[in-house]
């Protein structure tokens, strides 16, 4: 193996450690105790432990947690009603609904519903509208996780050649968007680009969102290139367990990539990091008081 293994896992405690910091310092001068409030609609297990995760770390690092849980078949008026609710609550300074919801309802309406100043996931169309022009904006989480991570190892990217490939709304795009920012040569790729191999081999950055299993094979991947790996995909193990692998074969991209992300225990961790950090940067804006350094582009 070459590669340098990217720890999300320590980058993401260092993170809740500095997000700790300033809530504490919030509480001490100024009275102020973030507040998160996460939405859940229906029983999908994966999201349930999202959840439940979200709500565990949002209390270790001295934030209010306020976790709604609604039933399955919860309808449109009664989820904007909560929304609205929520929009008008002091103590609430970051909204999360959880994705993908049910699907009679509509996504996109729900979630342009958030006030833009508490969309700590940064989906509302204000947040990537201002993202892509180059203004403040509400960062989505895991791009942002993965970008703190990329300006930690290489400092500054002016001028790297990045390849995303995936072109969610989550992942993808904010993630373009977020490389442009710091003058990369970006391009983005997705399912129906036509040799998608001679695309990735031109990269010094690899961005992987797909969701599919170790579609990337390591000799897609430039000798030295920095790989990141945004998949969380779960396969058979064998002996009726399963086990988690990325959207990169890991073992032939750390043959010859610069410095990879492992799964798990590289960008998932960061997730999380970075919706507190979001939370607090939106309690900042919300109290005008000076955002802390660090936690947010
Ligand atoms: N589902 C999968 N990823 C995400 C995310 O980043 N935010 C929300 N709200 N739902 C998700």
């Amino acid at each position: 193996m070459t590669a340098s293994i990217i720890d999300g896992k320590a980058f993401a405690a260092e993170l809740r450690g500095k997000v700790a910091g300033h809530v504490a310092r919030l509480a001490a001068d100024h009275g102020v105790v973030p507040g998160l409030a996460v939405v859940l609609v229906g029983e999908d297990p994966a999201s349930q432990v999202y959840v439940g995760s979200k709500g565990k770390m949002t209390v270790e690092v001295g934030m209010r947690s306020f976790t709604h849980r609604l039933a399955a078949d919860t309808d449109e008026a009664r989820l904007l009603g909560l929304i609205q609710t929520l929009n008008n609550d002091p103590e609430v300074h970051g909204i999360l609904v959880q994705l993908p919801l049910p699907a009679h309802l509509d996504s996109d309406l729900v979630i342009n519903a958030i006030d833009p100043a508490k969309d700590v996931d940064g989906f509302h169309i204000s947040n990537v509208g201002l993202l892509a022009t180059g203004q403040k904006a509400m960062v989505p989480c895991t791009p942002l996780g993965c970008l703190l991570m990329l300006r930690a190892h290489h400092g500054s990217l002016s001028g790297m050649e990045a390849v995303v490939i995936g072109r969610s709304n989550i992942v993808g795009k904010p993630m373009a968007q977020l490389l442009l920012g710091e003058s990369c040569t970006v391009t983005m790729a997705h399912s129906r680009t036509r040799d998608l191999a001679a695309v990735v081999r031109r990269a010094d950055i690899v961005v992987a969102a797909v969701g599919r299993a170790r579609m990337v094979p390591g000799d897609w991947i430039k000798p030295g290139a920095t790989v990141i790996d945004v998949g969380i995909n779960r396969v058979d193990a064998g002996e009726g367990k399963t086990r988690l692998v990325g959207d990169v074969d890991f073992d032939s991209a750390a043959a010859v990539a610069g410095a990879i992300t492992p799964v798990p225990g590289g960008v998932g961790p960061m997730t999380i990091a970075c919706l507190l950090a979001n939370t607090v940067t939106a309690c900042c804006r919300a109290h005008g008081l000076p955002e802390p350094e660090g936690l947010t582009v």
